[in-house]
């Protein structure tokens, strides 16, 4: 059987945008789901990953049947020292290519997605005054400097970051997405989460973005990249951990006070009016404010250089529901 380009493993809320885009860059890929259903119009392979509860052998055979290919994107969280390297192992010993013995670059290359969870304090941590005083030491660690780059160190103990960390001693790629957006995901459905009072409105700094589409734009763009040179083994692949925002540092305050009204409702909502007041509060002339009153800025510009692709749906404030 001929090498598919690209097994997606967990064809969830990205292969929304990805699938389509590889058919219509007609790249060979399969993908799985826990359950085997139908994503995007594509049959999925069932497969679940769970070595801690998974016999050794079954958990072979299972990695064994899956097809061969030159990319496996992982899109769900491994987690802790283990589950990286049985994966990358298992395929890696089950897949070896016939045609030839002897070059490394038959062995699949592993891209994972994560998220930029791990330069802070992550979504672990419910309490928002916990989040609050760990972003406050880290950016004092940061010696007040906002910017953040893929450079920045992470919190390694996050078991995320573990699990990252092993996969790409192994050779594999991370990417680490901002806030995923786009099709059901919507930032103004997120309102009544995340600033449902005032005093949450006024602990609310930065929020940085990457859209579906912008994403499955990168991961073609991986793929597909050995035609013209090799930027996976120079530098921008094997063992690179990557940030990936859509180049904007957004402002919840300049979000709110433009989503005051909800169009959608046909109603203002309240949140826009906190907003002008915690700007009388707290000084705030007018918005968006500057970075250094953001807390944390990322400065994800690298990867798009290196890998040669332009975000095309930042700015997120001149979509309508999109
Ligand atoms: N939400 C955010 O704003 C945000 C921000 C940054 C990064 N991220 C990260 O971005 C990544 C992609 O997100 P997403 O929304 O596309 O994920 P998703 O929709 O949850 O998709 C995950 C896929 O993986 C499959 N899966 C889950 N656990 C599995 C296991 N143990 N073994 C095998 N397959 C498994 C799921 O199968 P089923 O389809 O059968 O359920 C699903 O297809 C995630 O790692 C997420 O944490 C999220
Ligand atoms: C993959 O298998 C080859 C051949 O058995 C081996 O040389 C290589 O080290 C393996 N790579 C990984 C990441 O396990
Ligand atoms: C990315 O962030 C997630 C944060 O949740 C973290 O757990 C994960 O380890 C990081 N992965 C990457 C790719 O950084
Ligand atoms: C690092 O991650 C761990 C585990 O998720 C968490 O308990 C801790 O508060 C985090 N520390 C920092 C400085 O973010």
């Amino acid at each position: 059987m001929e090498h598919l380009t690209l097994l997606i493993l967990g064809a969830g809320w990205t292969s929304n945008f990805l699938i389509p885009l590889l058919q219509s860059s007609s790249i060979p890929f399969a993908a799985t789901t826990t359950s085997g259903r139908t994503v995007s119009g594509v049959p999925t392979i069932p497969f679940k990953f769970d070595p801690a509860n998974t016999p050794e052998e079954d958990l072979r055979t299972a990695i064994s049947s899956l097809p061969a290919a030159k990319y496996i994107l992982i899109t769900f969280p491994l987690t802790g020292k283990g589950p990286s390297k049985a994966l990358i192992e298992l395929y890696n010993a089950t897949h070896q290519s016939r045609s030839s013995s002897s070059s490394s670059s038959q062995e699949a290359r592993f891209i994972q997605l994560g998220s930029t969870g791990i330069w802070g304090a992550g979504r672990t941590l419910a309490a928002p005054e916990d989040k609050q005083k760990v972003e406050k030491e880290l950016a004092e660690k940061r010696g007040g400097d906002p910017w953040m780059d893929r450079h920045s160190p992470i919190n390694s103990s996050n078991p995320r970051a573990i699990a990252e960390i092993e996969l790409l001693s192994l050779g594999g790629m991370v990417l680490n997405l901002s806030g995923l957006w786009g099709g059901e995901r919507q930032p103004q459905n997120w309102i009544p989460r995340v600033a449902a009072t005032k005093e949450a409105v006024r602990g609310k700094t930065s929020l940085h973005l990457i859209h579906g589409e912008d994403i499955a734009r990168a991961v073609v763009a991986i793929v597909t990249d050995d035609e013209e040179g090799d930027r996976w083994e120079s530098g921008g692949g094997r063992g690179q951990r990557w940030m990936l925002t859509d180049g904007f540092v957004y402002d919840w305050w300049a979000l709110l006070a433009g989503w005051a009204e909800d169009k959608k409702e046909g109603k203002v909502r309240e949140q826009g009016g906190w907003v002008r007041e915690l700007m009388e509060e707290e000084g705030v002339r007018a918005l968006p404010r500057g970075m250094e009153r953001l807390g944390r800025c990322y400065d994800s510009r690298e990867f798009w250089r290196v890998w040669g692709v332009m975000p095309l749906r930042a700015g997120v404030l001149g979509e309508e529901g999109r």
